[in-house]
Protein backbone atom coordinates (compact mmCIF):
# COMPACT_ATOMS: atom_id res chain seq x y z
CA UNK A 1 0.00 0.00 0.00
CA UNK A 2 1.16 3.60 -0.72
CA UNK A 3 0.66 6.69 0.68
CA UNK A 4 -1.58 9.47 -1.14
CA UNK A 5 -0.08 13.01 0.37
CA UNK A 6 -1.79 14.63 -2.53
CA UNK A 7 -4.86 16.22 -1.34
CA UNK A 8 -4.29 16.22 2.44
CA UNK A 9 -6.35 17.63 4.95
CA UNK A 10 -4.46 17.01 7.73
CA UNK A 11 -5.20 13.58 7.97
CA UNK A 12 -5.24 11.87 11.26
CA UNK A 13 -1.34 9.82 12.16
CA UNK A 14 -1.13 7.82 14.98
CA UNK A 15 1.27 5.51 16.20
CA UNK A 16 3.36 4.47 19.41
CA UNK A 17 6.34 2.76 20.89
CA UNK A 18 6.41 0.21 23.09
CA UNK A 19 7.53 1.23 26.41
CA UNK A 20 10.40 -1.66 27.27
CA UNK A 21 13.36 0.81 27.67
CA UNK A 22 15.37 3.08 26.38
CA UNK A 23 15.24 4.05 22.38
CA UNK A 24 17.84 2.93 19.76
CA UNK A 25 18.69 3.73 16.60
CA UNK A 26 16.15 1.58 14.75
CA UNK A 27 13.55 3.03 16.73
CA UNK A 28 14.76 6.55 15.76
CA UNK A 29 14.71 5.72 11.81
CA UNK A 30 12.08 3.74 12.17
CA UNK A 31 9.67 5.74 13.87
CA UNK A 32 10.51 8.41 16.15
CA UNK A 33 12.21 10.97 13.54
CA UNK A 34 8.93 9.87 11.19
CA UNK A 35 7.04 11.32 14.04
CA UNK A 36 9.18 14.41 14.18
CA UNK A 37 8.71 14.94 10.48
CA UNK A 38 5.08 14.43 10.05
CA UNK A 39 4.00 16.58 13.06
CA UNK A 40 3.69 20.15 11.05
CA UNK A 41 1.44 18.91 8.45
CA UNK A 42 -0.55 15.99 9.87
CA UNK A 43 -3.00 16.10 12.59
CA UNK A 44 -0.81 13.75 14.51
CA UNK A 45 -1.17 11.64 18.20
CA UNK A 46 1.56 9.60 19.44
CA UNK A 47 1.56 7.38 22.51
CA UNK A 48 3.59 5.11 24.81
CA UNK A 49 2.35 1.56 24.55
CA UNK A 50 2.59 0.40 28.26
CA UNK A 51 -0.35 -2.02 27.83
CA UNK A 52 1.70 -3.94 24.91
CA UNK A 53 4.41 -3.68 27.15
CA UNK A 54 2.48 -6.21 29.49
CA UNK A 55 2.89 -8.60 27.06
CA UNK A 56 5.98 -9.85 27.84
CA UNK A 57 5.55 -9.35 31.66
CA UNK A 58 8.54 -6.45 32.29
CA UNK A 59 9.25 -5.94 36.22
CA UNK A 60 6.36 -4.20 37.55
CA UNK A 61 9.32 -1.67 39.04
CA UNK A 62 10.79 -0.93 35.85
CA UNK A 63 7.36 -0.40 33.82
CA UNK A 64 6.75 3.11 34.97
CA UNK A 65 10.42 4.64 34.78
CA UNK A 66 10.26 2.94 30.78
CA UNK A 67 7.58 5.46 30.10
CA UNK A 68 8.78 8.26 31.28
CA UNK A 69 12.34 7.86 29.45
CA UNK A 70 10.33 7.30 26.16
CA UNK A 71 8.45 10.20 26.86
CA UNK A 72 11.47 12.08 27.53
CA UNK A 73 12.73 10.49 24.54
CA UNK A 74 9.50 11.26 22.21
CA UNK A 75 9.99 15.37 23.43
CA UNK A 76 13.89 15.44 23.50
CA UNK A 77 13.79 14.20 19.60
CA UNK A 78 11.41 17.07 18.86
CA UNK A 79 8.12 16.19 19.02
CA UNK A 80 5.65 19.15 20.39
CA UNK A 81 3.04 18.22 22.87
CA UNK A 82 1.24 21.62 21.42
CA UNK A 83 1.23 20.21 17.84
CA UNK A 84 0.52 16.55 19.01
CA UNK A 85 -1.35 14.30 21.38
CA UNK A 86 1.31 12.65 23.51
CA UNK A 87 -0.47 9.90 25.90
CA UNK A 88 0.24 7.09 27.78
CA UNK A 89 -1.98 3.88 26.16
CA UNK A 90 -3.15 2.57 29.90
CA UNK A 91 -4.45 6.49 30.23
CA UNK A 92 -6.91 5.77 28.04
CA UNK A 93 -9.21 3.10 29.31
CA UNK A 94 -11.82 3.20 26.39
CA UNK A 95 -8.45 1.41 24.53
CA UNK A 96 -9.02 -1.49 26.62
CA UNK A 97 -12.82 -1.86 26.46
CA UNK A 98 -12.88 -1.33 22.41
CA UNK A 99 -9.69 -4.00 22.60
CA UNK A 100 -12.14 -6.40 24.45
CA UNK A 101 -15.05 -5.68 21.64
CA UNK A 102 -12.42 -6.08 18.48
CA UNK A 103 -11.48 -9.72 20.29
CA UNK A 104 -15.11 -10.66 18.95
CA UNK A 105 -14.08 -10.27 15.70
CA UNK A 106 -10.13 -11.36 15.62
CA UNK A 107 -9.61 -14.88 14.34
CA UNK A 108 -7.58 -17.62 16.55
CA UNK A 109 -5.99 -18.51 13.07
CA UNK A 110 -4.86 -15.44 11.71
CA UNK A 111 -3.68 -14.20 15.19
CA UNK A 112 -1.43 -17.02 15.83
CA UNK A 113 0.07 -17.28 12.44
CA UNK A 114 1.42 -13.64 13.08
CA UNK A 115 4.69 -13.60 12.44
CA UNK A 116 5.99 -11.44 15.79
CA UNK A 117 3.43 -14.26 17.91
CA UNK A 118 5.56 -17.40 16.75
CA UNK A 119 8.76 -15.28 17.56
CA UNK A 120 7.20 -14.71 20.72
CA UNK A 121 5.63 -18.07 22.07
CA UNK A 122 9.06 -19.58 20.71
CA UNK A 123 11.02 -17.85 23.02
CA UNK A 124 8.61 -18.13 25.68
CA UNK A 125 8.81 -21.99 24.96
CA UNK A 126 12.37 -22.53 24.92
CA UNK A 127 11.97 -23.72 20.74
CA UNK A 128 14.42 -22.71 18.61
CA UNK A 129 13.44 -20.23 15.70
CA UNK A 130 13.31 -22.68 12.50
CA UNK A 131 14.13 -21.62 8.92
CA UNK A 132 11.50 -23.08 5.88
CA UNK A 133 9.09 -23.34 8.99
CA UNK A 134 6.63 -25.32 8.89
CA UNK A 135 3.08 -22.98 10.11
CA UNK A 136 1.30 -26.45 11.44
CA UNK A 137 4.28 -27.85 13.70
CA UNK A 138 5.07 -24.43 15.15
CA UNK A 139 1.27 -24.13 15.99
CA UNK A 140 0.94 -27.68 17.33
CA UNK A 141 4.33 -26.78 19.17
CA UNK A 142 2.78 -24.02 21.19
CA UNK A 143 -0.41 -25.10 21.65
CA UNK A 144 0.58 -28.92 22.64
CA UNK A 145 3.85 -27.85 24.77
CA UNK A 146 3.16 -29.16 28.30
CA UNK A 147 5.86 -27.65 29.85
CA UNK A 148 5.13 -25.27 32.67
CA UNK A 149 6.34 -22.35 30.57
CA UNK A 150 3.21 -20.99 28.84
CA UNK A 151 2.47 -18.08 26.00
CA UNK A 152 -0.15 -15.79 27.60
CA UNK A 153 -3.61 -14.91 25.76
CA UNK A 154 -2.43 -11.10 25.26
CA UNK A 155 0.72 -11.72 23.28
CA UNK A 156 -1.90 -13.53 21.22
CA UNK A 157 -4.19 -10.66 21.14
CA UNK A 158 -1.21 -8.21 20.90
CA UNK A 159 -2.41 -7.69 17.00
CA UNK A 160 -6.13 -6.87 18.36
CA UNK A 161 -4.62 -4.43 20.94
CA UNK A 162 -2.70 -2.78 18.34
CA UNK A 163 -5.91 -2.45 15.81
CA UNK A 164 -7.72 -1.00 18.60
CA UNK A 165 -5.34 2.06 19.02
CA UNK A 166 -5.57 3.29 15.10
CA UNK A 167 -8.76 2.50 14.42
CA UNK A 168 -10.20 4.13 18.02
CA UNK A 169 -8.42 7.41 16.56
CA UNK A 170 -9.83 6.39 12.48
CA UNK A 171 -6.02 7.16 11.38
CA UNK A 172 -5.16 7.53 8.01
CA UNK A 173 -1.64 6.76 8.32
CA UNK A 174 0.86 5.25 10.76
CA UNK A 175 4.11 5.74 10.76
CA UNK A 176 6.00 2.10 12.04
CA UNK A 177 8.83 0.04 10.60
CA UNK A 178 9.06 -2.86 8.22
CA UNK A 179 8.56 -5.13 10.97
CA UNK A 180 5.26 -3.88 11.97
CA UNK A 181 3.75 -3.97 8.79
CA UNK A 182 1.79 -7.14 9.19
CA UNK A 183 0.29 -5.92 12.12
CA UNK A 184 -0.90 -3.17 10.37
CA UNK A 185 -2.46 -5.54 7.31
CA UNK A 186 -4.28 -6.99 10.47
CA UNK A 187 -5.36 -3.95 11.49
CA UNK A 188 -7.36 -3.23 8.26
CA UNK A 189 -8.29 -6.61 8.04
CA UNK A 190 -10.42 -6.58 11.61
CA UNK A 191 -11.45 -3.19 10.32
CA UNK A 192 -12.75 -4.34 7.08
CA UNK A 193 -14.33 -7.70 8.90
CA UNK A 194 -16.27 -4.98 11.28
CA UNK A 195 -17.69 -2.86 8.51
CA UNK A 196 -18.89 -6.21 6.50
CA UNK A 197 -20.45 -7.66 9.65
CA UNK A 198 -22.29 -4.63 10.51
CA UNK A 199 -22.93 -3.80 7.27
CA UNK A 200 -21.15 -0.42 7.84
CA UNK A 201 -18.42 1.80 6.86
CA UNK A 202 -17.33 3.25 9.94
CA UNK A 203 -13.77 2.10 9.71
CA UNK A 204 -11.09 3.00 6.71
CA UNK A 205 -7.97 1.70 6.16
CA UNK A 206 -4.71 2.70 7.97
CA UNK A 207 -1.53 2.80 5.92
CA UNK A 208 2.37 3.20 7.12
CA UNK A 209 4.02 6.05 5.70
CA UNK A 210 7.13 6.31 4.83
CA UNK A 211 9.27 9.58 3.31
CA UNK A 212 11.23 7.40 0.81
CA UNK A 213 9.85 4.78 -1.20
CA UNK A 214 9.87 2.15 1.26
CA UNK A 215 9.78 1.41 5.25
CA UNK A 216 13.44 1.46 6.55
CA UNK A 217 15.32 -1.31 8.34
CA UNK A 218 17.96 -0.43 10.11
CA UNK A 219 20.83 -2.42 10.90
CA UNK A 220 22.67 -3.56 14.12
CA UNK A 221 26.29 -3.70 14.52
CA UNK A 222 26.82 -7.04 15.07
CA UNK A 223 26.98 -8.71 11.26
CA UNK A 224 23.51 -9.33 9.92
CA UNK A 225 19.56 -8.89 10.72
CA UNK A 226 17.95 -5.61 12.69
CA UNK A 227 19.11 -3.44 15.17
CA UNK A 228 16.60 -4.38 18.68
CA UNK A 229 16.72 -4.41 21.99
CA UNK A 230 16.27 -8.14 22.18
CA UNK A 231 19.06 -8.52 19.62
CA UNK A 232 21.46 -6.65 22.47
CA UNK A 233 23.14 -4.97 19.60
CA UNK A 234 21.70 -1.54 19.83
CA UNK A 235 23.12 2.41 19.94
CA UNK A 236 20.99 4.06 21.89
CA UNK A 237 20.01 7.92 21.82
CA UNK A 238 20.95 7.93 25.56
CA UNK A 239 24.30 6.39 24.67
CA UNK A 240 27.35 8.76 25.92
CA UNK A 241 30.39 9.79 23.57
CA UNK A 242 32.67 6.98 24.78
CA UNK A 243 30.16 4.54 24.95
CA UNK A 244 28.68 5.11 21.40
CA UNK A 245 32.47 5.47 19.95
CA UNK A 246 33.40 2.01 21.14
CA UNK A 247 30.52 -0.04 20.31
CA UNK A 248 30.64 1.87 16.67
CA UNK A 249 34.23 0.72 16.71
CA UNK A 250 33.54 -2.90 17.70
CA UNK A 251 31.35 -3.46 14.38
CA UNK A 252 31.58 -6.61 12.58
CA UNK A 253 33.73 -6.18 9.58
CA UNK A 254 35.01 -8.79 7.07
CA UNK A 255 38.43 -9.04 5.90
CA UNK A 256 37.93 -6.45 3.16
CA UNK A 257 37.00 -7.00 -0.37
CA UNK A 258 38.62 -8.97 -2.01
CA UNK A 259 38.62 -8.20 -5.28
CA UNK A 260 37.35 -4.23 -6.84
CA UNK A 261 34.09 -3.80 -7.51
CA UNK A 262 32.95 -6.53 -5.75
CA UNK A 263 29.17 -6.64 -3.78
CA UNK A 264 29.87 -5.61 -0.01
CA UNK A 265 29.11 -8.66 2.42
CA UNK A 266 26.25 -8.52 5.18
CA UNK A 267 28.21 -6.57 7.82
CA UNK A 268 29.81 -4.10 5.17
CA UNK A 269 26.39 -3.10 3.48
CA UNK A 270 24.99 -2.99 7.24
CA UNK A 271 27.34 0.26 7.92
CA UNK A 272 26.60 1.66 4.91
CA UNK A 273 23.36 1.25 5.49
CA UNK A 274 23.59 3.53 8.98
CA UNK A 275 26.14 6.02 6.82
CA UNK A 276 23.25 6.39 4.57
CA UNK A 277 20.67 7.55 7.63
CA UNK A 278 23.21 9.50 9.42
CA UNK A 279 26.11 11.20 7.09
CA UNK A 280 26.19 13.32 4.11
CA UNK A 281 25.70 11.68 0.88
CA UNK A 282 29.66 12.68 -0.37
CA UNK A 283 31.02 10.62 2.61
CA UNK A 284 28.95 7.58 1.57
CA UNK A 285 29.63 7.99 -1.55
CA UNK A 286 33.92 8.36 -0.66
CA UNK A 287 33.55 4.96 1.38
CA UNK A 288 31.60 2.91 -1.69
CA UNK A 289 34.07 3.94 -4.05
CA UNK A 290 37.03 3.01 -1.49
CA UNK A 291 35.13 -0.56 -1.29
CA UNK A 292 35.10 -0.30 -4.87
CA UNK A 293 38.67 0.52 -5.88
CA UNK A 294 40.02 -1.76 -2.32
CA UNK A 295 41.50 1.10 -0.72
CA UNK A 296 38.74 1.39 1.86
CA UNK A 297 40.29 0.91 5.57
CA UNK A 298 37.40 -0.10 7.98
CA UNK A 299 38.98 1.90 10.92
CA UNK A 300 38.26 4.85 8.80
CA UNK A 301 35.22 4.29 8.02
CA UNK A 302 33.95 3.26 11.79
CA UNK A 303 35.33 6.49 12.88
CA UNK A 304 33.65 8.48 10.48
CA UNK A 305 30.30 6.64 11.30
CA UNK A 306 30.75 7.48 15.05
CA UNK A 307 31.22 10.73 14.19
CA UNK A 308 28.03 11.51 12.32
CA UNK A 309 25.96 9.12 14.52
CA UNK A 310 27.00 11.60 17.40
CA UNK A 311 26.20 14.49 15.27
CA UNK A 312 22.30 13.31 15.29
CA UNK A 313 22.41 11.47 18.87
CA UNK A 314 24.31 14.09 21.15
CA UNK A 315 22.32 16.49 21.17
CA UNK A 316 19.15 14.94 21.99
CA UNK A 317 20.66 13.23 24.62
CA UNK A 318 21.08 16.22 26.53
CA UNK A 319 17.67 17.50 25.89
CA UNK A 320 16.89 13.79 27.39
CA UNK A 321 19.03 14.51 30.37
CA UNK A 322 17.00 17.75 30.79
CA UNK A 323 13.54 16.31 30.53
CA UNK A 324 13.75 12.93 31.97
CA UNK A 325 14.02 14.14 35.68
CA UNK A 326 11.09 16.48 35.31
CA UNK A 327 8.26 15.24 36.90
CA UNK A 328 5.88 18.18 36.87
CA UNK A 329 6.06 18.87 33.03
CA UNK A 330 6.36 15.28 31.70
CA UNK A 331 3.20 14.59 34.19
CA UNK A 332 1.54 18.15 32.77
CA UNK A 333 2.35 16.92 29.22
CA UNK A 334 0.86 13.12 29.11
CA UNK A 335 -1.83 14.48 30.89
CA UNK A 336 -3.38 16.79 28.94
CA UNK A 337 -2.39 14.32 26.13
CA UNK A 338 -4.85 11.60 28.05
CA UNK A 339 -7.78 14.49 28.10
CA UNK A 340 -7.54 14.85 24.18
CA UNK A 341 -7.02 11.12 23.43
CA UNK A 342 -9.90 10.05 25.71
CA UNK A 343 -11.96 12.63 24.10
CA UNK A 344 -11.31 10.83 20.40
CA UNK A 345 -11.72 7.22 22.05
CA UNK A 346 -15.24 7.79 23.91
CA UNK A 347 -16.54 8.86 20.59
CA UNK A 348 -14.97 5.81 18.77
CA UNK A 349 -16.03 3.57 21.49
CA UNK A 350 -19.70 4.89 21.91
CA UNK A 351 -20.51 4.51 18.12
CA UNK A 352 -18.36 1.02 18.13
CA UNK A 353 -20.87 0.34 20.93
CA UNK A 354 -23.96 1.40 19.39
CA UNK A 355 -22.98 -0.45 15.83
CA UNK A 356 -22.57 -3.55 17.74
CA UNK A 357 -25.91 -3.27 19.26
CA UNK A 358 -24.87 -2.46 23.45
CA UNK A 359 -27.25 0.09 24.58
CA UNK A 360 -28.59 1.41 27.44
CA UNK A 361 -31.37 1.00 29.52
P1 LIG B 1 12.55 -3.38 19.42
O1 LIG B 1 12.55 -4.21 18.17
O2 LIG B 1 13.88 -2.84 19.74
O3 LIG B 1 11.86 -4.07 20.58
P2 LIG B 1 10.06 -2.00 19.10
O4 LIG B 1 9.45 -3.30 18.65
O5 LIG B 1 9.62 -1.45 20.41
O6 LIG B 1 11.64 -2.13 19.08
O7 LIG B 1 9.80 -0.95 17.95
C1 LIG B 1 9.28 0.36 18.07
C2 LIG B 1 9.23 1.00 16.69
O8 LIG B 1 10.54 1.09 16.15
C3 LIG B 1 8.41 0.22 15.65
O9 LIG B 1 7.74 1.14 14.80
C4 LIG B 1 9.42 -0.55 14.91
O10 LIG B 1 9.02 -0.86 13.60
C5 LIG B 1 10.59 0.41 14.90
N1 LIG B 1 11.87 -0.31 14.84
C6 LIG B 1 12.44 -1.06 15.80
N2 LIG B 1 13.62 -1.56 15.41
C7 LIG B 1 13.80 -1.11 14.13
C8 LIG B 1 14.84 -1.27 13.18
N3 LIG B 1 15.93 -1.95 13.44
N4 LIG B 1 14.68 -0.66 11.98
C9 LIG B 1 13.58 0.07 11.69
N5 LIG B 1 12.58 0.28 12.56
C10 LIG B 1 12.67 -0.31 13.77
N1 LIG C 1 3.53 -2.91 18.02
C1 LIG C 1 4.29 -1.69 17.99
C2 LIG C 1 5.77 -2.04 18.20
O1 LIG C 1 6.13 -3.07 18.67
C3 LIG C 1 3.86 -0.71 19.04
C4 LIG C 1 2.45 -0.29 18.83
C5 LIG C 1 1.39 -0.64 19.61
C6 LIG C 1 1.96 0.53 17.79
N2 LIG C 1 0.26 -0.07 19.13
C7 LIG C 1 0.56 0.65 18.01
C8 LIG C 1 2.54 1.17 16.70
C9 LIG C 1 -0.24 1.39 17.14
C10 LIG C 1 1.73 1.91 15.85
C11 LIG C 1 0.35 2.02 16.08
O2 LIG C 1 6.58 -1.22 17.93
Amino acid sequence: MTQDISQDKKKVVLSGIRATGNLHLGNYYGALNKFVRMQDDYDCRFFIADLHALTTHPDPAMLHSNVKSILAEYLAAGLDPEKNILYVQSDVPEISEMYLLMNMHAGIGELMRTASFKDKARKALGIAPKSGEDEEEIEKEICGNQTNKSVNAGLLTYPTLMAVDILIHHADFVPVGKDQEQHLELTRRFGRRFNSFYKTDYFHEPVNFNFGSHAVKVPGLDGSGKMGKSEGNCIYLIDDEKTLRKKVMRAVTDQGPQQPNSTPTEPIQNLFTLMELVSEPSTLQHFKQAYADCSIRYGDLKKQLAEDILKVTLPIRERILDLRDNDEYLSKVVRRGAEQAREVAAKTLREVREIMGIRKF
